[in-house]
């Protein structure tokens, strides 16, 4: 058998993507809450302009609604555990714990709704995984304090990654700290709540946003540890296997460089505890002067590492700096350079199974810790048949394949704990704020509007991923 007899088949989703009820039991309002739905999401986030304000009479807020997963978890869940699920991995909405985030006490109505969330995933013995922190701060912590360039962050962190571990350890073994920490080399207002009016333009800035960020996951792998070793704790990073664009030595020592930055540096400090021997360069590539760095900060980064690397997997990357006239995809942020050996999807996002494979071999190659691919996915346009079906065959052939790679990465030899396809239910994109591009294995009847009946059916890659679940991923 390739895959481990325990190996923990399920899927993903965040918060703000899938839960709606953004301002429902005390909840308050968090940077996706203010993000506008539709492609204009990247630009106005990098904007001079941009200042966090929520203007209803000009934009979509798709995140406010969500598929009101709030009130319909119990039915989302149910379908979960039909497919076989054995673990799930959502995040925990910042705001329905601490609304503006620098609050003492937690909102307790928040604390009960995840516990819920939690109870009906053990019901179906389906393990959770939780996401302390996946794009969804506190707007006031972005607004007042400036994201997390601010060292306050690190205290306001940690009380909220305490009090969930606190509450749920005896329930849930696994967990990670930030989502696709790295996000930030290319937007830094999804992750550190930073955008151009508060400094994101100053990688001076990001660099030391990470930093606290840094400080504060090691904060809570030392609380988690200490509350129960039994814990595992992670980091989550985006992997994008990156090829250089041609055998020239210099492009090739380019990418190794957009490699180091990009795929190694914050897991390099979350799971060796170090900051690594490039530091220096990187920082002077950047124009980063030295960072701020308290009494007793790099001692606790080594002393509280991270147990595994969860990372995300999408796409791979072509970086060139010599050729001047490079094709390009739209809409791939890594590089946008086109490989043409690959197919990209709807949004630009090049297609690389194989890639999945390098990326297992590196990371394992590179630290030795068990990996959990906890992203994954296909984000597509759907189309619903007049019976009512919906036959995702690129979504399965997608999968497919990259189940494929995993399963050769571990003939190879690497430590893999499990999978979680992004968006086992169609759910907002984080990207772009739009509900047509779909990831599930179930489908949602709302449109960019989040206008529809909201009614949940399955595709036909439903019953190919319960198959897949069912056979330990033999039978594809
Ligand atoms: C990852 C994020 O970057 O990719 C998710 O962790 C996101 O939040 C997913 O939804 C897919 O990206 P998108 O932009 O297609 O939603």
């Amino acid at each position: 058998m390739t895959f481990k007899k325990d190996f923990l088949w399920g899927g993903a989703t965040a918060a703000n993507q899938l839960e709606g009820a953004f301002d429902v039991d005390g909840k308050g309002l968090s940077v996706a809450d203010a993000m506008p739905g539709g492609k204009i999401r990247w630009q106005l986030l990098s904007s001079d302009e941009f200042d966090w304000t929520i203007d209803e009479e000009k934009y979509v807020y798709p995140n406010h609604k969500g598929i009101d997963h709030y009130h319909r978890f119990k039915e989302d869940i149910a379908l979960f555990a039909e497919m076989g699920f054995k673990c799930y991995r959502f995040s925990i909405a910042w705001t329905r714990i601490f609304p503006k985030g620098d609050e003492i006490a937690p909102n307790e109505a928040g604390l009960k709704f995840y516990e819920a969330v939690i109870d009906e995933c053990l019901k179906y013995n389906i393990e959770p995984v939780i996401t302390i922190s996946h794009y969804e701060m506190p707007l006031n912590l972005a607004k007042t304090y400036g994201g997390w360039k601010n060292r306050e962050l690190v205290g306001f962190y940690e009380n909220f990654a305490k009090v969930v571990l606190e509450r749920f350890h005896s329930k849930v073994k696994y967990w990670m700290t930030f989502n696709e920490i790295n996000s930030s080399l290319e937007m830094p207002a999804l992750s550190q709540g930073m955008i151009p009016k508060t400094g994101s333009k100053d990688q001076q800035n990001v660099f030391q946003a990470w930093h606290h960020q840094f400080v504060a996951s090691s904060l809570a792998v030392k609380f988690g540890h200490e509350l129960n070793p039994d814990l595992q704790i992670g980091c989550m990073v985006i992997y994008a296997t990156t090829y250089s664009f041609d055998a020239n030595p210099i492009n090739q020592a380019h990418t190794m460089e957009h490699i180091q930055a990009f795929n190694y540096f914050c897991a390099d400090v979350q799971v060796r505890g170090e900051y690594p021997a490039y530091t220096a360069r990187l920082f002077e590539r950047n124009g980063v002067k030295p960072l701020e760095i308290a009494d007793g900060d790099l001692e606790l980064l080594k002393n509280h590492t991270v147990d595994y690397i969860g990372f995300s997997y999408y796409m791979s990357g072509v970086e060139n700096i010599t050729a001047e006239e490079v094709e390009t995809v739209q809409g791939n942020m890594l590089g946008g350079v086109k490989n043409p050996f690959l197919e990209a999807s709807d949004w630009g996002w090049q297609i690389d199974p194989i890639g999945l494979r390098i990326a297992l071999n590196d990371l394992y190659g590179r630290y030795q810790v068990p990996l959990f691919v906890v992203e994954n996915g296909l984000g597509a346009y759907d189309k619903v048949e007049s019976d009512g079906s919906i036959v995702d065959d690129y979504r399965i052939d997608y999968l497919k394949k990259h189940i494929t790679a995993m399963a050769d990465a571990v003939c190879d030899g690497v430590d893999l704990m499990g999978y979680t396809p992004w968006g086992c239910i169609d759910l907002v994109s984080a990207s772009t704020g739009e509900m047509s591009k779909r990831y599930g294995f179930i489908y949602v009847d709302l449109d960019d509007h989040i206008e529809g009946t909201g009614d949940r059916s399955k595709k036909k890659s439903f019953d190919w991923y319960k198959q897949v679940i069912a056979s330990n991923g033999g039978d594809l």
